[in-house]
């Protein structure tokens, strides 16, 4: 039997049409409904790109209040939710426990069952809302300290700095947190996209659909490289110590954590505009080590291997000096990417045909069932 053309890893597939985002690896840019991302940076925030996302268009001022009132209405976890994160043993990844979290949010919520589009553009609300409470929660309950309720006086990026530290920081540090929240939100049919699609696409609701999202986020090669790249970074230590441990890895062959990309192979769009604001944050925090063995590392990388560092690179030294613990940089990635796959579960569940490709055989030729004795 011929192998058929196999496109492993999906690699060049148009699995459907989308109008969400569009990546344009020959000019190196990434556009969310038509705008630049490094523009909506500097001229918009983040609820205003999650009201793009979902609807398609920037929301005017009343539209934009409705949206963050919605969105501060619905902050708070249920007490049972809570009950819940405190089981989670205390050594677990809080990937795990906002993977649980959102499988909570789905059986307790009031329209659980509910597919159609209305419903679940509300429940998407509830978790946009929701999945920093959980997250914020769940680190401090991992440090031993008790949740901090939600403050509905906030928006939404300052309500999460009071959720994790119980203050808010100085402006500078809420708009790299902002970019970094933007650039995170939205990035075409990427892994955990293609899952959540992939479960929309049988039908099942979307709580289902975040939570095989955030599964497949949880992986090094997808969303865990932010926390990934500054384990490299405190491991490496200091840009005196970059250029040798670079060759240890080079003499393994081994994968550079915040390097490479499916997509852009000549520079990742949301790169410079991402190294800017982790530049603004060491210059808050009067710490150049990780941003000059960063660059570094980057130079090298270009060097001897041609590979560009993804936007993974310079937002894990970012989070990081924000003063958020490592283990918390993929969960803050989910606070954002909720918005990206929200949009397109609407889009898939408005125009659904169930995912399901084939695969080649290359298994046992068939052959009789043996009775156990002769086993
Ligand atoms: N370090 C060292 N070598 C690399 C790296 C890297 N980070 N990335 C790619 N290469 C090599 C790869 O080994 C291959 O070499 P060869 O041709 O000799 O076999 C060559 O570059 C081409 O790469 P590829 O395997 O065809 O790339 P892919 O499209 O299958 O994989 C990737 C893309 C992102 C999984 C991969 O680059 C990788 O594992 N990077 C490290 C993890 C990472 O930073 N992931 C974040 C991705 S972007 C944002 C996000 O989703 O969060």
């Amino acid at each position: 039997e011929a192998t058929p053309t196999l496109y492993k890893g999906l690699v060049g597939v148009y699995a459907d049409v989308s109008s969400v985002s569009k990546v344009m690896p020959e000019t190196n840019s990434l556009t969310y409904r038509g705008y630049a991302v490094q523009d909506l940076c500097e001229e918009s925030n983040f609820e205003e790109v999650a009201y793009l996302l979902w609807h398609g268009e920037l929301p005017n001022a009343a539209q934009l209040a409705a949206f963050q009132a919605e969105e501060r209405a619905n902050r708070a976890l249920s007490p049972a939710l809570l009950r819940v994160l405190r089981e989670i043993p205390k050594g677990a990844h809080p990937m795990d426990a906002i993977r649980t979290a959102v499988s909570f949010m789905g059986a307790e919520d009031p329209e659980a069952a509910d597919v159609s589009d209305a419903a679940q553009r509300r429940k998407a609300m509830r978790l946009l809302a929701k999945l920093p409470t959980a997250v914020a929660a769940t680190n401090r309950l991992s440090k031993g300290l008790e949740p901090i309720a939600p403050d509905a006086s906030l928006p939404f990026c300052e309500n999460f700095f009071h959720l994790v530290f119980g203050k808010v920081p100085q402006p500078e540090v809420i708009k790299s947190f902002d970019v970094s929240m933007i650039l995170y939100a939205e990035h075409t049919f990427n892994a955990s996209t293609f899952t959540a699609r992939t479960v929309t696409s049988t039908g099942a609701d979307i709580h289902g659909a975040i939570a095989a999202g955030i599964a497949a986020l949880k992986g090094p090669l997808h969303g865990g490289a932010n926390e990934a790249v500054m384990h490299m970074l405190t491991e490496i230590g200091s840009p005196e110590a970059a250029e040798e441990w670079l060759d240890g890895k080079f003499d393994h062959k081994a994968l550079v954590m915040g390097f490479g990309h499916r997509v852009y192979k000549n520079g990742d769009s949301r790169v410079p505009t991402m190294t800017k604001y982790a530049e603004k944050m060491a210059e808050v925090v009067g710490d150049r080590r990780w941003m000059e063995t960063s660059r570094v590392l980057a130079a090298k990388m270009m060097r001897v291997k041609n590979i560009h560092p993804n936007l993974d690179f310079p937002a894990g030294p970012a989070y990081y000096l924000m003063g958020f613990d490592i283990p918390m940089f993929t969960p803050i990635f989910v606070c954002s990417r909720i918005t990206g796959w929200a949009a397109h579960v609407f889009e898939q569940a408005a125009d659904n045909r169930l995912i399901r490709p084939l695969s080649h055989y290359t298994g046992e030729e068939q052959r009789p069932v043996k009775p156990m004795a002769e086993r």
